[in-house]
C-alpha cells in the first residue's frame, strides 16, 4: 500500500470512529519548554490530559511528522529513523480507564485485521507486567484475550510504561502490536502525571495516546522489514553507494530530517535544536565524503522535496539547499583543515598509541567543529580506536574551562568555547592589532565579544573610518591568517607582561599572574585564551559594520567566513 494511501485510510477509518481529523503541529514544540522537538503525537495535545475541557474535542487523531534524536545511534538499521510520521489517535477525559482501553484496543485490532487485513498469526502483543511504582495493566491484558489474541507477552518498564515527553507530564502503560516481530502499534493509556521530581500522582480521567510509525507500518504491509525498501527510500541505497548500505541511509534518513528541520524555520548554529541540525547536516556531508562516488546534493534534496511538498507545506526547495549548502562548505574547510592537521600530525608522530589517538580525537573536535561520532569514525576508518573513557575526561576537563571561561566574561569575551568562537577570539587579537598598525598605537580595546557567529570590538577613536582604513585592516588581518602565523600562550607574572608591551583592555582587573597570547610578532595580549595553534585556521576575515559606539569609541564588528 502506497504511503499516502495508508495515511489516508487511517484518517478515515478514526474519523468514522467518532476521531476529529486535526492537522499536524509545528515539529518545534510551542508549548513545551522542556523538549527541543515534537518527538510524538501526543506532543501536541499533552495540556488536554490533565485539562480535558481545554481540548477542541475530547477524540482526534493526527498523522504527525516527529524527529527523535535519541534514535539516532540506531539509525541505518532496518526499522529506526530520526524523523518519521506518526499516525496517532487520542482521548481526553475519559471517565473509566477499563472502557477506554476496550474500545481504543479493538479500534486498534480492527484497523489492523479488518481495513489492513494482516493476518492475526503474525501478529502478538505486549502489556505492562508491573514494578514497585505502578501495578500491572491486566485490564489491557483482559482486553486482549476477550478479543480471542492468545500470544501476549508481559513486559517491564523500559518497554511498556511510555513517557512523559520532556521534564513532566501524562505518561502510563501501554500495549504493543508487533507483526513480524517488528513493533508497529502502540497504544499509551496516560493514567498518571509524572511531576519533575519523578513522583507519579494517579490522573483524575485517563487518556489516550496512540502512535504508529507510518513507514514501518507500510513496510510491514509490503512484507517488507525493512523500511528502506518503501518510498521514498526504495532504491536509494543503489542509487547511492551499494557498497556503503549503512551510509547510504544515514545519509538520506538525515536528509529527511533536515529537510523537515530547515522548512520549520531552524537554521544551523551552535546551540539547541541549531545545534542538531548543524550535526545533521555535518554527518550527512562527512558520510557522503565517504562514498565511492560522487554525491549530488541538488538530486538528493529535489527527490525527498518532491516526496513530501504535496502532504506539508515544505520551504521551497532551493532555499533548503541553500542553507545545507552553506553549511556544506563551511564544515568542507573544517574537513580540510582536519585532514592536513592530521597529515602533518602523523609526520610527526612515529609512535601511536591509544593515548596519543584519543588526544588527536579530542583536538580534531574541539578545534575543528568534527561532531565526536565522526572523529571517530574517521580516526576508524585510519584503523584506529581511542579510549572512550579517556575521551569524557578530555571533554568533562574541556567543559569545565568552559565554564571558567564563561565566569570569566568580564565585559564581553566569549560566549562559548566552540570552534568558530575560538577563531574569531583569535581573530579578535589580529584585529586590534591591525587597528594599531593603521589607525596609530594609541588605540585601545575599550570592550570586547566573541560569538560563533561574529566578534566585536570596541576601541577608542574620534571619527568615523574611512572606507580605505576599513579595507586597509581587512587586507593586513587576512594577510596575516595566510601567513599562518603561530599563536602561543606563555604564563608570567602581570607586570612583567604589561612593561613587555602586551595589550591589556582598558580598565580591565587582572590578576598578579596572567596568560600573554603572542602571534607571530605582530599581535601580543593578555589574555585568557582559548586560541587556535595557527592563523591558517582562520578562513576569510570580513569586516560586517564599523559604527559609534559612544563619545569617543568605535565599534567594528567581523566575522570570519
Ligand atoms: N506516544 C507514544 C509513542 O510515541 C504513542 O503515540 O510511541
Amino acid at each position: 500500500m502506497h504511503i499516502a494511501l495508508l495515511r489516508q485510510k487511517f484518517l478515515e477509518f478514526f474519523a468514522a470512529s467518532n476521531y476529529k481529523v486535526l492537522p499536524a503541529a509545528s515539529l518545534l514544540p510551542q508549548n513545551d519548554p522542556s523538549v527541543l522537538f515534537t518527538t510524538a503525537g501526543m506532543q501536541q495535545f499533552k495540556p488536554f490530559y490533565a485539562e480535558p475541557s481545554s481540548a477542541p474535542s475530547p477524540q482526534v487523531a493526527t498523522v504527525q511528522p516527529v524527529i527523535r534524536t535519541s534514535d539516532i545511534a540506531e539509525v541505518g538499521d532496518d526499522t529506526h529513523l530520526t524523523s518519521f510520521e506518526m499516525l496517532g489517535n487520542f482521548r481526553f477525559g475519559q471517565k473509566s480507564s477499563l472502557t477506554m482501553k476496550r474500545e481504543a484496543i479493538a479500534e486498534a485490532w480492527r484497523f489492523m485485521t479488518e481495513i489492513l487485513q494482516i493476518e492475526e498469526d503474525r501478529m502478538y502483543v505486549t502489556v505492562f507486567g508491573g514494578d514497585k511504582t505502578t501495578p500491572a495493566d491486566t485490564e489491557s491484558e483482559g482486553v486482549w484475550r476477550s478479543l480471542g489474541v492468545s500470544d501476549i507477552r508481559q513486559e517491564g518498564r523500559a518497554d511498556n510504561f511510555w513517557g512523559p515527553t520532556g521534564d513532566e507530564g501524562p505518561c502510563g502503560p501501554n500495549t504493543e502490536i508487533y507483526v513480524d516481530g517488528v513493533e508497529v502499534w502502540n497504544l499509551v493509556f496516560n493514567q498518571y502525571f509524572r511531576d519533575r521530581d519523578g513522583n507519579f500522582t494517579p490522573l483524575e480521567n485517563a487518556g489516550l495516546d496512540t502512535g504508529s510509525g507510518l513507514e514501518r507500518l507500510a513496510a510491514t504491509l509490503a512484507g517488507k522489514n525493512s523500511v528502506w525498501e518503501i518510498e521514498p527510500f526504495a532504491g536509494w541505497v543503489s542509487h547511492t553507494d551499494p557498497s556503503k548500505v549503512r551510509e547510504s541511509r544515514i545519509i538520506i534518513d538525515h536528509l529527511r530530517a533536515i529537510i523537515f528541520l530547515i522548512a520549520s524555520g531552524v537554521l544551523p548554529g551552535n546551540k539547541g535544536r541549531e545545534y542538531i541540525l548543524r550535526r545533521l547536516i555535518r554527518k550527512a556531508v562527512f558520510l557522503a565524503s565517504q562514498l565511492n562516488r560522487g554525491f549530488d546534493w541538488d538530486i538528493a534534496v529535489f527527490h525527498i522535496h518532491a516526496f513530501y511538498s504535496p502532504v506539508y507545506e515544505l520551504t521551497n526547495k532551493d532555499d533548503i539547499l541553500e542553507v545545507i549548502l552553506a553549511e556544506k562548505q563551511q564544515f568542507d574547510r573544517n574537513l580540510n583543515r582536519a585532514r592536513l592537521y592530521l597529515e602533518k600530525w602523523l609526520k610527526n608522530h612515529s609512535d601511536v598509541d591509544e593515548k596519543a589517538i584519543t588526544e588527536l580525537a579530542f583536538y580534531m573536535y574541539e578545534s575543528f567543529g568534527f561532531p565526536k561520532e565522526l572523529v571517530i569514525e574517521y580516526l576508524a576508518g585510519l584503523g584506529w580506536k581511542i579510549n572512550n573513557d579517556h575521551f569524557n575526561e578530555l571533554f568533562t576537563k574541556h567543559q569545565a574551562v568552559s565554564r571558567s571561561g564563561l565566569e570569566r566574561q568580564f565585559k564581553g569575551g566569549l560566549a562559548d568555547h566552540e570552534p568558530q568562537t575560538i577563531r574569531h577570539h583569535t581573530a579578535h587579537h589580529l584585529l586590534l592589532a591591525a587597528l594599531q598598525e593603521v589607525l596609530g598605537k594609541d588605540v585601545v580595546q575599550k570592550g570586547s565579544n566573541v560569538t560563533s557567529e561574529r566578534l566585536r570590538i570596541d576601541f577608542n577613536f574620534d571619527r568615523k573610518l574611512t572606507e580605505h582604513e576599513l579595507e586597509k585592516i581587512e587586507t593586513i588581518v587576512n594577510q596575516k591568517i595566510a601567513e599562518d602565523l603561530p599563536v602561543l600562550g606563555e604564563e608570567m607574572g602581570r607586570d612583567e607582561a604589561l612593561k613587555s608591551g602586551a595589550q591589556a583592555e582598558f580598565g580591565a582587573k587582572y590578576g598578579s599572574k596572567v596568560t600573554v597570547y603572542t602571534i607571530g610578532d605582530f599581535s601580543k595580549e593578555l589574555c585568557g585564551g582559548p586560541h587556535v595553534q595557527r592563523t591558517g585556521e582562520l578562513g576569510k576575515f570580513k569586516i560586517l559594520k564599523e559604527e559609534a559606539s559612544s563619545q569617543g569609541v568605535r565599534r567594528i564588528k567581523a566575522r570570519l567566513n
